[in-house]
C-alpha cells in the first residue's frame, strides 16, 4: 500500500518511520516533508488540496494521514472524501474542536464534559466582570489557532485584564484573539491522552506526558513541547475509565448527534485535579512530541490509521509493545523566541548495540543541502527517542543518544520524565 503523510515535523517523521519499519507499506510520500523525511520516502511540495488529491489518484495512494491541525481546519479531509479517497483525520467542521476554543468549550458544556469554569466573549466589559469573580492565576485564551501561543496564565486581576484587552483589540493575535475565553486556573498535573476514532468507535492509547516549559523543573517560557514519555504511571485504571465514560463516549455521541462524526485523533489535554480528569483542551491530531514516543510502541501502526480512516476500528488489531519510550527534544539556539542561524547537524556513529537497537532520532526542523548535509533550521530540530523496559532505561537511552548529536546552539532539557521517575524510583 502507498501512503501519503501530510506535514513536516518530527510527528510526521515518526509516523513514516513506524510504518516503514513495522507495517506492510510500499511507497511513502510526505507533503511537504522535511530535510530528513526523504530518507523514508519522497517529499512532494504541492500546496493545493485538489492538486494533491490528483496526485494521490495518479500514484495509487490508498491512505493519506494528516499530521498537523492547519490542513484539517482548512478542510483537506472534506476535499479528499468528496473524491472518494481514504484519509485519516476529522472533517473541517469537526476540526473546530481544535480550531476554535469557544466552539470546544461550548461543546464540552453542552455535553456536560468536565472542563474549567469559563466565559466566552468579545466584550472587554464582560471579560473584566468575569475576571473579578476569579482568584488568580487566571487563564485568558484567544479563540483561534495561535501556534500554541494563545494561552496566557495571568498572575493578577490586572494582568488578566491587560491580556484580555490586548487580545480583544486584535493587537496580540489579530483575528484569532477577537473573541476570547477566560477561565479558572486548574491546579494539578497534565496528561496527553489520545483516542483514535472512526466516527462511532474508539481506541484509547496509553497516556503520555509532555513537558511544555523550555527549562528543567518546568521553568522558563512555554514551548510546543520539549519532551514526552509513554506510558505514564500518573494515570491509572480509574482515570482511564473516567475519561472513557465522561469524555470520549459523550464526545463521540455528541459529535454524531450534531452531524459531524469525529474521525482521526481526539487529543485530550487533561489536567488531573485531586484524581479527577478535567479537559483543558481538545486537539484533533497527535501531539508533537508525544507521537514520537507512541509510534515506536505500536506493533502495527498501519492498522490503526487505515481502519480508523475506513470506519472499521471495531476490527482493528491495535497492540503495543510492553515497553516505555522517552523522547527528548533538541531545539535550536533561540527557540522559542526567534529564528536561529542554520547549524550543521553531526550524529556520531553509535557503537553500542543496545543503544542503536533501542533508540532513534525523529527529525523535525531540518533541511538538507545539495551535498546531503543536514542542518538545524527549525525551532524544534529533532527528538532523540529511547525505548526500554522501564522509564529509567528508556530515559537513559534517549539521553545517551542526545550525547551523540551535535549542532551549534543545541538546547534540551535534562529532566524529561522526572515526574514519572519520582514514582518509578
Ligand atoms: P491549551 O492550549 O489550552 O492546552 O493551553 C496551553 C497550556 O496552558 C496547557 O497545556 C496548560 O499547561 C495551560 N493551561 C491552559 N488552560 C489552563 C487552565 N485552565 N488551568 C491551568 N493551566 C492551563
Ligand atoms: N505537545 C503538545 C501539542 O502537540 O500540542
Amino acid at each position: 500500500m502507498n501512503i501519503l503523510i501530510i506535514g513536516s515535523g518530527g510527528r510526521e517523521y515518526s509516523i513514516g518511520l513506524a510504518l516503514k519499519n513495522r507495517s506492510n507499506v510500499d511507497k511513502i510520500y510526505f507533503n511537504p516533508g522535511n530535510g530528513a523525511t526523504d530518507m523514508l520516502g519522497v517529499n512532494i511540495p504541492i500546496k493545493d488540496f485538489s492538486e494533491l488529491a490528483d496526485f494521490v489518484v495518479a500514484n495509487n495512494i490508498e491512505l493519506t494521514i494528516v499530521g498537523p491541525e492547519a490542513p484539517l481546519t482548512e478542510g483537506i479531509v472534506d476535499v479528499f472524501k468528496a473524491r472518494g479517497l481514504n484519509i485519516f483525520g476529522p472533517s473541517k467542521v469537526a476540526a473546530q474542536l481544535e480550531g476554535s476554543k469557544i466552539f470546544m468549550k461550548n461543546f464540552l458544556s453542552r455535553h456536560n464534559i468536565p472542563t474549567a469554569k469559563y466565559i466566552e466573549t468579545n466584550s472587554l466589559e464582560v471579560a473584566y466582570k468575569f475576571i473579578e469573580t476569579l482568584t488568580p492565576p487566571i487563564v485568558v485564551k484567544a479563540d483561534g489557532l495561535c501556534g500554541g501561543k494563545g494561552v496566557i496564565i495571568a498572575l493578577s486581576h490586572d494582568e488578566a485584564k491587560k491580556e484580555a484587552g490586548e487580545m480583544l483589540s486584535g493587537n496580540a493575535f489579530g483575528n484569532a484573539g477577537k473573541s476570547i475565553v477566560v477561565e479558572e486556573f486548574l491546579d494539578g498535573y497534565e496528561l496527553s491522552v489520545f483516542a483514535i476514532c472512526d466516527g462511532k468507535d474508539y481506541v484509547i492509547l496509553p497516556a503520555a506526558q509532555d513537558h511544555k516549559r523550555l527549562l528543567d523543573n518546568d521553568e522558563g517560557p512555554n514551548t510546543g513541547g520539549m519532551g514526552a514519555y509513554v506510558p505514564t504511571p500518573l494515570v491509572n485504571e480509574d482515570i482511564y475509565k473516567k475519561l472513557e465514560d465522561r469524555v470520549v463516549k459523550p464526545t463521540l455521541k455528541g459529535m454524531q448527534e450534531e452531524n459531524m462524526p469525529f474521525t482521526g485523533v481526539l487529543f485530550m489535554g487533561v489536567m488531573v485535579v485531586k484524581g479527577e480528569p478535567i479537559i483543558l483542551e481538545y486537539n484533533v491530531r497527535f501531539g508533537d512530541p508525544e507521537c514520537e514516543e507512541i509510534m515506536p510502541l505500536l506493533k502495527n501502526p498501519l492498522d490503526l490509521f487505515y481502519k480508523a480512516a475506513i470506519g472499521d476500528l471495531a476490527n482493528a488489531k491495535i497492540e503495543f509493545f510492553d515497553k516505555f519510550a522517552v523522547g527528548v527534544v533538541m531545539a535550536s539556539k533561540n527557540y522559542p523566541y526567534s529564528d536561529s542561524v542554520p547549524a550543521e547537524i553531526i550524529v556520531d556513529d553509535i557503537v553500542h548495540e543496545s543503544l542503536s537497537e533501542n533508540s532513534h532520532i525523529s527529525y523535525a526542523g531540518v533541511s538538507r543541502d545539495k551535498d546531503g548535509k543536514l542542518y538545524a533550521t527549525g525551532g524544534r530540530v529533532l527528538v532523540c527517542v529511547g525505548v526500554g523496559d522501564s522509564i529509567k532505561e528508556a530515559q537513559q537511552r534517549a539521553y545517551m543518544l542526545c550525547g551523540q548529536v551535535h549542532f551549534a546552539g543545541k538546547q534540551c532539557r535534562s529532566d524529561i520524565a522526572y515526574q514519572a521517575l519520582k514514582i518509578e524510583g
